[in-house]
């Protein structure tokens, strides 16, 4: 064969290649509501212009949320708060940095119609989706019917509750290995429940009680968002935010409400002197009033101890997010 020819047969191969998975769907037919959940979570559909979807800011490779401080929505647009994990959200009672929502369903809603997220109102994404002939049999197929608002939020939150994570080294030492974790680690749980205090707001199996505190980061001049206040408009609630869990933490950051520290050392450093890094905090929580007077030691421990509590799955993660 000529050279020519050769390279005429490569491209019509590429060709070839192409448009057969064109035709063939990128993902497997979803079978369960979970299954369908999980394609809508990742599919841009749902969004104005069709690039943002639900797994642009909750990354699923970093325990579902985004490893920039404000993530971007439609047209690059930033929101004013850092996207948390969207995993291990069973067993809470209240959604959003300050707990608007109080359903995975009634959560799901938010982000598609919020004009700096995926910005369309959630009767335009049905539309959308019952203008696709594959989603169209999706539905029939899983929910009888084609797909409407109730079916979407439905089926996201679904997959949503699937997201559960329990093997993390601190699981395993829970489950009684005790090598699970090092030495250090352990020191780091003492500090945890009892010199950092840590434990009084963070506690149960996903370390949050599902309330919400004052941790010092609202001064009404630099620091602006009120948080839960701004849903209750009770004063006693300025400046509180959701205990968030802790599970997955080492890959989650940046942390807060605003993503104002990139790493564990830096939330580490805030607790134990509040006051060295916001000036004029207004209703603060008392378990934070005094400077905790930790070691380097103290901070080295309980930075084991956090990152114990990261699942396995995470494993790559962690070691991108450190090198
Ligand atoms: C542009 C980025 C972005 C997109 C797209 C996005 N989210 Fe979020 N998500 C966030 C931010 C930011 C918050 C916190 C907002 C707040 O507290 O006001 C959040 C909060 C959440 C929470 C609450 C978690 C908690 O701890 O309270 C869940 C669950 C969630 N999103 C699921 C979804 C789902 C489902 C979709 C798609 C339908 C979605 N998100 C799309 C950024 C995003
Ligand atoms: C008074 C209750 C309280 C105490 C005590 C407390 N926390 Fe928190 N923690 C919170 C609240 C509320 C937030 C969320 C604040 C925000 O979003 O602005 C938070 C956020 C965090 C975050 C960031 C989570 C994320 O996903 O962004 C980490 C990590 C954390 N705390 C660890 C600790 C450690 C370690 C200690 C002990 C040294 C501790 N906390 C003590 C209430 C508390």
């Amino acid at each position: 064969m000529k050279p020519f020819s050769v390279l005429i047969n490569i491209l019509l191969l590429a060709l070839i290649a192409a448009c057969s998975t064109e035709n063939k769907p990128s993902h497997k037919e979803p079978v369960t509501k979970e299954d369908l959940g999980e394609l809508l979570f990742s599919d841009p559909i749902l969004s104005q212009n069709n690039q943002i979807s639900c797994a642009s800011c909750h990354i699923p490779e970093y325990a579902f949320s985004d490893t920039s401080a404000l993530s971007k929505g439609v047209d690059g647009k930033l929101g004013t708060r850092n996207t948390p994990s969207a995993m291990n959200q069973n067993a809470r009672s209240f959604f959003f940095h300050d707990g608007r929502a109080e359903t995975l369903e009634q959560q799901a809603a938010g982000p598609i119609e919020n004009p700096v997220e995926m910005a369309l109102p959630v009767g335009e994404a049905v539309k959308k989706l019952n203008k696709n002939e594959a989603y169209i049999s999706y539905f029939k197929k899983i929910y009888n019917k084609r797909p409407d608002r109730e079916s979407v939020l439905d089926a996201i939150a679904a997959f949503e509750r699937t997201l559960e994570t329990s093997n993390s080294p601190f699981d395993r030492y829970m489950r009684d290995d005790t090598n699970a974790i090092s030495a250090s680690a352990k020191r780091g749980q003492q500090i945890f429940n009892v010199k950092g205090k840590c434990f009084d707001c963070h506690f149960g199996p996903d370390f949050t009680g599902d309330e919400f505190k004052n941790i010092g980061l609202y001064n009404g001049n630099d620091l602006k968002d009120a948080g839960r206040y701004e849903i209750t408009k009770d004063r006693a609630d300025i400046g509180k935010f959701k205990v968030p869990g802790l599970r997955n933490i080492a890959v989650t950051g940046p942390y807060m409400h605003n993503g104002m520290f990139k790493t564990l050392q830096e939330v580490i450093d805030y607790y134990d002197t509040p006051q060295k890094f916001v000036h004029g905090s207004i209703n603060v929580d008392t378990l934070l009033s005094k400077p905790l007077n930790l070691t380097q030691q103290d901070k080295q421990d309980l930075l084991e101890f956090l990152n114990a509590l990261t699942d396995d799955r995470f494993k790559a993660a962690v070691q991108k997010r450190n090198s």
